[in-house]
């Protein structure tokens, strides 16, 4: 049996014997003590002691490219977001029973990112527990039970998320009360695949309603990571939001991944989609790594659900968190991370189209802003290659670039670095996967020039 659990590039602990033996001793006493429900990434792990900006750094000093972290979003232990922690820490560091005109002032202001009717905010320490409150408020609200998503979604980790989890496979059920889509195809009009989306949800509440479930809310990753990555053609979402509507549910935009500029777009995922949702849920890159994550709602939602139910979240908010969460407000801001991820994205991409050239094996680059995907297929039959996307993430990771893979099938590359990436940087991942590639064309002769 294989102890990778299905998640594209984890380490398989059966190879832990092939290691280095020190790194084997630690890969073994981490499995031991944690227990088999914990993941690593690579066929070599990777052990890491310090990080700075966007470069991680290993017990021997060695600097590795960062292509894919997400939660250090203004850059690993930014000083400036550091500072903020380290002064609030010295100063208070309580809940929200008591009063603080900060956390005030940060959700204005975060709420001020949103427009769209969202005026209220309530605080979590987790993604998955965004997910959960912003499920129990639209069960709430509506008085129904049904939830769809698409067919490969991840929202988290909790009892309510991993019902609406698909991705996390066959050993965790979904709910009785969810349905699934498939996910956005890609490389359609948005007319066309917003149209198909649509119709799918259409069809999945259909199939709730016939057993006796009523339609509660689809929820859905405005960037479809889990899903192997579909970011455009920005607008699909649209026609599934009129659907939602009309069949009396909520939208529930998942910006975990999407949120924080990380498109380059707009702030958010559901904003290039010109989408009005009912709630939505942030976390990951929102404290730069302290944990704080949030739902967004009309004032409506929290009117009904918080008369009748009392909310605390004894970290949620605290002191600490909403100092990070500030920082890193003012680091997008000051640093024009948004526009950052615009240019560098785009160029990343292009560099991508450019190895994809003669790489018949190499298709459907994309992205939005620094959440890039590209696809590995066999150039005979265009089936995933999931075992290729594994070895060129290995061979990268061996170049010191980390990125890693997603997808159903694991064989989307995932390129997702921390929003202070320069062009420097695309320069170092694209001149390194360039010879990643040479190296797998030279396997396959006929693979260049063949397009
Ligand atoms: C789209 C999405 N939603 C929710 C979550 C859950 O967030 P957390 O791990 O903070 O609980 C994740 C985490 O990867 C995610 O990617």
């Amino acid at each position: 049996m294989t102890s990778t659990g299905g998640m594209p590039n984890s380490f398989d602990m059966n190879q832990a014997d092939l290691l280095d033996p020190e790194l084997a001793e630690l890969v073994t006493r981490r499995s031991r003590v944690l227990g088999a429900g914990y993941r690593l990434f690579y066929d070599e792990p990777v052990q890491v002691v310090r990080g700075e900006g966007v470069h991680l750094f290993d017990e021997l000093g060695r600097d590795y490219l960062d292509a894919y972290n997400n939660v250090p979003c203004v850059g690993h232990c930014h000083p400036y977001v550091a500072n903020a922690i380290a002064t609030q820490a010295r100063t208070l560091n309580t809940n929200t029973r008591y009063l603080d005109a900060r956390i005030l002032d940060y959700s204005e202001r975060l709420l001020a990112t949103h427009g769209n009717g969202l005026t209220n905010v309530m605080y979590t320490c987790t993604g998955s527990e965004a997910t959960d409150l912003a499920l129990r408020i639209a069960r709430y609200a509506t008085g129904a039970e049904g939830i769809v998503v698409t067919s490969n979604a991840y929202h988290g980790v909790t009892a309510a998320a991993a019902a609406v989890s698909p991705s996390l496979g066959s050993g965790s059920p979904l709910g009785e009360d969810v349905r699934t889509v498939s996910a956005p195809a890609l490389g359609a009009s948005a007319e066309e695949v917003g149209a198909r989306l649509a119709a799918d949800v259409r069809a999945a509440i259909d199939d709730l309603a016939q057993q006796g479930i009523r339609f509660a809310a689809f929820l859905a990753d405005s960037i479809f990571s889990s899903d192997g990555l579909c970011p455009d053609p920005a607008g699909f979402l649209r026609p599934v939001g009129e659907v939602v509507r009309s069949a009396g549910g909520l939208y529930i935009a998942d910006e975990v991944q999407s949120g924080f500029a990380r498109t380059g777009e707009a702030m958010w995922g559901y904003q290039r989609h010109g989408l009005h949702p009912d709630l939505v849920t942030m976390g990951k890159p929102m404290g730069n790594g302290i944990p704080i994550a949030a739902v967004a709602m009309r004032p409506q939602l929290v009117e009904e659900f918080g008369r009748e139910v009392r909310y605390f979240n004894t970290f949620g908010g605290n002191s600490v968190s909403i100092a990070a969460a500030t920082a890193v407000l003012d680091v997008i801001e000051t640093d024009a991370l948004m526009e950052n991820a615009l240019s560098v994205g785009g160029f990343v991409r292009d560099g991508l189209a450019d190895l994809s050239v003669g790489r018949s094996y190499l298709e459907g680059v994309r992205g939005a802003g620094l959440y890039l995907g590209v696809d590995l297929v066999d150039p005979d039959t265009q089936q995933p290659d999931g075992e290729l996307a594994r070895r060129i993430v290995n061979d990268l990771r061996r170049r010191r670039v980390l990125i890693s893979a997603t997808g159903p099938e694991g064989h989307t590359l995932k390129i997702r670095p921390p929003l202070p990436f320069s062009r420097e940087d695309g320069d170092r991942l694209l001149g390194e996967l360039e010879q990643v590639l040479l190296a797998v064309d030279a396997g396959r002769p006929a693979a260049r020039g063949s397009r």
